[in-house]
């Protein structure tokens, strides 16, 4: 039975949802997206991806075709018509069609907007016993990173240069400062212990700011964990007790190599597991 998606007002099955070829999500990545986890049939943290989701079209001049809270009660709508229980909630907004390929802004914009689910399983993830393995590339998208645009080429080639190379998540650089994850945040662990601290960048329009993040660090700051919020390098994360990286796809996800190395003995460490169990402590809460 093929699942049921959201297109503009109407709930239909997914091999029947189609959007115009004219639609400038398409035509020039005009658009605004974004991903919800779903556990035990709720969503996840979704304040915080609906805020998000309010700044980055403010940021580009589009108009929700519907204010946030009825935007989040369709979500709830899609996640009951297809009985999902555990995986995620992908929106998407655009400035619409147009009659013509114009780049500027037509004059009487109608945002399209569509949602699908997609079902897997985040507790039983035997990644997450392993932890995964980075690729470190060159970070090469646009200057405005901060807002969740559908323009993703550059994430598809770094997540294709990781995955040819066996690798589950590639971390982006600039000149061997880390940015973040193709689709998550990064994060590396120093010290052990009493003395044990968490590095991830500071939020700026270099990163997404992550929904997971915001909420992993107020239970950070909970454990007395020490954190600190700044740049760190690809050198520096080699020589780490621990990595991890978060998304709303991944939860707290422990990464056990970069680039061939082993990180912290090639084993998920004590922090990253503790901040996993927190996290989906906290997910399943609602
Ligand atoms: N990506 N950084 C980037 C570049 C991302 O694409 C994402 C999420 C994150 C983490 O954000 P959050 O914790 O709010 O999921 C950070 C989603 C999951 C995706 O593109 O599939």
């Amino acid at each position: 039975m093929s699942a049921i998606a959201y297109v503009n007002g109407q709930f239909v099955p997914q091999d029947q949802a189609t959007i115009s070829i004219m639609d400038r999500g398409f035509l020039f990545a005009d658009g605004i997206y974004e991903v919800s986890a779903v556990l035990d049939g709720k969503l996840v943290d979704n304040d915080l991806h609906m805020a998000r989701l309010e700044r980055s079209v403010g940021e580009i001049e589009l108009p929700l075709p519907l204010p946030v809270a009825e935007i989040a009660e369709l979500m709830r709508e899609l996640v009951v018509r297809n009985r999902l229980q555990e995986g995620l909630v992908y929106l998407q907004v655009t400035r619409g069609a147009d009659a013509t390929r114009s780049f500027p802004f037509p004059a009487n914009v109608k945002p399209t907007l569509v949602m699908f689910i997609d079902q897997f399983d985040f507790l039983a993830s035997p990644k997450a016993k392993t932890g995964i393995k980075v690729k470190s590339v060159e970070d090469i998208r646009w200057a405005r990173r901060d807002i969740k645009s559908v323009a993703l080429l550059a994430q598809v080639l770094a997540k294709q240069a990781a995955a040819a190379e066996g690798c589950h998540e590639a971390w982006m650089h600039e000149g061997g400062i880390v940015t973040e994850g193709g689709s998550s945040t990064a994060y590396i662990v120093k010290g052990e212990g009493a003395s044990a601290r968490i590095v991830t960048r500071e939020n700026s329009r270099k990163i997404l700011p992550g929904c997971t993040r915001h909420a992993l660090l107020d239970l950070v700051r909970e454990t007395g964990i020490e954190l600190e919020e700044r740049a760190f390098t690809v050198e520096e994360a080699y020589a780490a007790k621990e990595a991890f990286v978060t998304s709303a796809t991944n939860f707290v996800m422990p990464v056990t190599e970069i680039d061939g190395r082993k990180i912290g003995g090639g084993q998920v460490g004590p922090v990253a597991r503790r901040l996993r169990e927190l996290y989906i402590a906290h997910a399943r809460k609602g």
